[in-house]
């Protein structure tokens, strides 16, 4: 993660993808006679992700995941920060360079229908991208395709078919086949499972991660569901209004959340507590998500925290290391449980408000 990221200090040849301090300011047109508000979508966010390893961001509609996914995925210039992709600074990339390394990461989308040309056959949609980047042959390009298909679980003859012939589990089998076309070595994939049925999600986690054993691929994985973030992570980021309050390992940040907006997430989805852990308040997130145009002040959860005081309102806490993760919060350690005993967690600080 970043350079003060505990576990993984210093990158290293395993690291695919590094992102320090990427923010992304976008200007609001609010008319002729006024000037342009600036809307800052992610607020500085830094991360590494190695080979074989997963990501998963996570927070709220609007904390700015796709925000984060546009910017690693090459798609959108970051406003300022440094992102660097299999070794190579990609931050100031010109635009022949950023096409070149659109082969090393690849996106995976929500609906893989809207991503299939419906009037394409499969065999187009998954051969176009070794058409336009490789010198691959018609016929080793087809041999691929048919090869690639039966990688993620569907048949070979599939790629005679048309979109609409599968199911929605099956067209983003189709959509992860035809990201990996170009062997990419990160895969960054905005909620790829959140509109399919609970038991084809399942399949979907599972597919990743066998292609992330097979092929030793780098993933960041974007999700609003913790449940499946419990699933498919290595590493878990937590954000609020573009802000990253906690990331880390994630069996440190499942068994005991520091920051008060990780814990009402945790605790506002069901079954994730094991049993004989911590037993867990539900914490019900009050007010209303702030506008970004107009964010707090202080700590950016300071309005719905239940513990904020006169100085979370006033100080905007910076990410720093406690138990072995990062978090944004002037009362971290207030957090952890004793070492003796199972205390209710988020015991103390009295809540204020
Ligand atoms: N191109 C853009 N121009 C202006 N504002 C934008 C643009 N893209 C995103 N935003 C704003 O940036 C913020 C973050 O948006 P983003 O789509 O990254 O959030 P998200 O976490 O992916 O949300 P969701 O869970 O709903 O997909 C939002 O306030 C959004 O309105
Ligand atoms: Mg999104």
């Amino acid at each position: 993660m970043s350079a003060q990221f505990p576990g993984a200090a210093v990158p290293d040849r395993a690291t695919v993808v590094q992102a320090e301090d990427l923010r992304q300011v976008y200007s609001i047109r609010r008319g002729l006679l006024r000037a342009p508000a600036q809307l800052q979508a992610v607020g500085g966010v830094s991360f590494a992700v190695r080979a074989g390893q997963t990501l998963a961001v996570v927070g709220e509609s609007g904390c700015g995941k796709s925000t984060l996914a546009r910017m690693v995925s090459l798609i959108e210039t970051p406003t300022s920060g440094r992102l660097v992709l299999d070794g190579t600074d990609v931050t100031h990339a010109t635009a022949r360079e950023r096409q070149q390394l659109r082969k090393t990461v690849q996106l995976v989308f929500q609906n893989p229908y809207g991503s299939l040309n419906p009037r394409k056959k499969i065999s187009a949609a998954l051969e176009d991208p070794l058409a336009i980047n490789t010198r691959l042959s018609k016929a080793e390009r087809a041999e691929r395709a048919r090869a690639m298909l039966a990688q993620v679980g569907l048949r070979p003859e599939y790629a005679d078919r048309y979109p609409h012939m599968f199911s929605g589990g099956q067209r983003q089998r189709i959509a992860i086949a035809r990201a990996l076309m170009l062997s990419p070595k990160l895969v960054v994939a905005d909620e790829p499972v959140s509109a399919l049925d609970v038991s084809i999600q399942a399949q979907v986690l599972n597919l990743l991660a066998d292609l992330q054993r097979d092929l030793g691929l780098a993933y960041l994985f974007i999700s609003h569901d913790l449940a499946v973030v419990r699933h498919i992570a290595h590493d878990v980021l937590v954000m609020y209004l573009g802000h990253a309050v906690e990331q880390g390992p994630k069996h440190k940040i499942f068994a005991q959340p520091l920051h008060p907006y990780t814990q009402a997430l945790l605790a506002s989805t069901p079954g994730l507590v094991a049993a004989g852990g911590p037993r867990r308040e539900r914490i019900v997130l009050k007010g209303e998500l702030p506008s970004p145009l107009h964010p707090p002040p202080g700590c950016v959860f300071s309005t719905r925290c239940a513990y904020a005081t006169e100085r979370c309102r006033a100080e905007r806490p910076l990410q720093r290391p406690v138990d072995e993760r990062l978090v944004a919060c002037h009362y971290a350690e207030d957090f952890l449980a004793p070492a003796t005993g199972s205390a209710p967690l988020a015991a103390s600080p009295t809540p204020v408000a």
